[in-house]
Parts: C-alpha cells; structure tokens; sequence
C-alpha cells in the first residue's frame, strides 16, 4: 500500500490539472467526491485518489472492480472551457493522455484505445477506462469529473473470472510491478496538456485515430437496446464512432463496443 502522503507527490502547484491530490483510503466513488470538489474553493483541477473505491463505478451503470491499493483509482474535477458542441472530445482527449501515459510506464506495450474511451493492449484486453461525467446549465458546459482507472499491479491470475478473459494489467504487461504514484504524475501532466490544448480549440481525433483499436475493422456496437453491427470508419470531430451499415453512414455518440471481428471474421 502507498502512503498517503506520498501521493501528493504527483500533484504540481500551479499546473491547471492536478494542482492538488486529495488522497483517500476508502471511498464510495472518487467521481462523486471530485464533483464535491468543484463547490470547494481550489476544487477545481483538483485530482482526487483513493486506494479503495466501495461503489466504483463503470460506463453503462456497471461496477468498476478493484483490490484495495493495486490499482489506480482517480477522479479530476473540471470546469472545462469549451462550448457544448465539443463536450463530446473531453473524453476522446483524457483517453489520449491515459493511453499515453500508459504507454509510457510500459514502453512499447503497444496499447491502444477502443471508442470511446477504453484502453487496451494489441489483443484486446482493457488496461483502463474512462467514466466521464458531464454537466450543462444554460447551455454551456458548466462542469466535468474526469474518472480514470487504471489496473496496475493487478495481476491477471488474481482476477475474478467475470473480468479476467476481458481484463490486463499494466504489470502484466511490464513483469515488475509499477510505482502508481510515477504513474499519476504522468498522467496529470498528460491530461494537463489535453485539457489545455482542448480549450485553446486544438482537436483530440487525429492522434485518438493514431492508436485507434477500431478502424477498418467490423464491430457490434450496442446503443441502448439496439445492437448495431457495421464497420468503424473513425471518429467524428465532435468524438462520434463513424459506423459504416448496410444503410449508409452513422455517427454514433453513444454506445459501448461489444464485439470486434479480426479481419479473418473472428470475433475479438
Ligand atoms: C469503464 O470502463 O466502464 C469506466 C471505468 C471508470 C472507473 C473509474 S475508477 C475512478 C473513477 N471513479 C469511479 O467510480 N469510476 C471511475
């Protein structure tokens, strides 16, 4: 376990994102408490941890699993400033700085990111995902919570079976196990330089599309009810999944992949 002190050492004074790190032992979600920050004063940016998360939560309502103090766990509070149109590359942009900063704790793992936000290694299997929440008032982007986990030394043989034929870790992938302090610091920075570079009006997609998972390849999609099935043909500027149907083009804004077909017709 990391002691508690030792996580502020990923935060930098003045930096916009992750000024402050806010550690925890145990938390319900380090979502809802970043989005508490934002009513604090100095909340926002402030990047909140905790080693144990006792309602974690995942995209589409799922539950984000995860021992006590292998992983990281993180939220960001944000009170972005772009205009609603763009909300939407919030999440393509801290995909890009995870992946990044994943990449560079295990050079030349090879990782990737499958729309909208998941990372994952050559083969598929998730290092890390993304649950970004959003708020508008009056038609702007009032606020953003940034949630990011991250299986670090969590080893595939101690997963549960739900999990493990889906699910890496960046240990897995290195062999030894990784400093998550080193890692926060890198990521902070990461997303530093996205949010950054996201308000100033530079876009997420051409480098989302470097590392892309997806594109060219035949995926099922499923977006509510419905499960789509088509080819992925990269993203939209405002961070939609182009899927190519039978029917013609979608832009997709919402939806989870479930299924990505190699180019033999295997699924993934
Ligand atoms: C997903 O891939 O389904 C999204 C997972 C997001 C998990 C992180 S862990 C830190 C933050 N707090 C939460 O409750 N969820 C996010």
């Amino acid at each position: 376990m990391t002691d508690a002190s030792a996580w502020s050492r990923a935060a930098v004074s003045g930096r916009r994102v992750g000024h402050t790190v806010e550690h925890h032992g145990s938390l319900g979600s380090t979502n809802d408490r970043a989005r508490e920050a934002l009513a604090e004063p100095g909340g926002e940016g402030r990047a909140v941890v905790a080693d144990h998360q006792s309602a974690g939560r995942g995209r589409r309502g799922r539950q984000w699993l995860s021992p006590p103090g292998h992983n990281l766990m993180v939220s960001v509070a944000l009170r972005p400033r772009i205009e609603p149109a763009r909300a939407g590359l919030l999440g393509i942009a801290a995909a890009v700085a995870t992946r990044d900063a994943c990449e560079a704790a295990v050079p030349r793992a090879g990782l990737l990111l499958r729309w909208p936000n998941d990372v994952v290694t050559g083969d598929g299997l998730k290092v890390a995902g993304l649950l970004v929440d959003t708020a508008l008032a009056d038609d702007r982007l009032a606020d953003a919570v940034v949630g990011i986990g991250i299986n670090v030394n969590w080893r595939r043989a101690e997963m549960p079976a739900e999990i493990v034929e889906r699910a890496t870790s960046l240990a897995d992938l290195a062999g030894p196990e990784l400093d998550r302090v080193a890692l926060l610091a890198t990521l902070l920075d990461a997303l530093d330089r996205e949010v950054v570079a996201l308000e100033s009006g530079a876009s997420p997609v051409a480098r989302f599309a470097e590392v892309s998972a997806l594109d060219g390849r035949q995926v099922e999609v499923q977006v509510g009810e419905e499960r789509l099935e088509g080819m992925a043909a990269g993203v939209a500027e405002d961070g939609a999944l182009l899927l190519d149907v039978p029917a013609g083009r979608l832009a997709l804004t919402v939806g989870e992949v479930v299924a990505v077909r190699d180019p033999a017709g295997a699924a993934a």
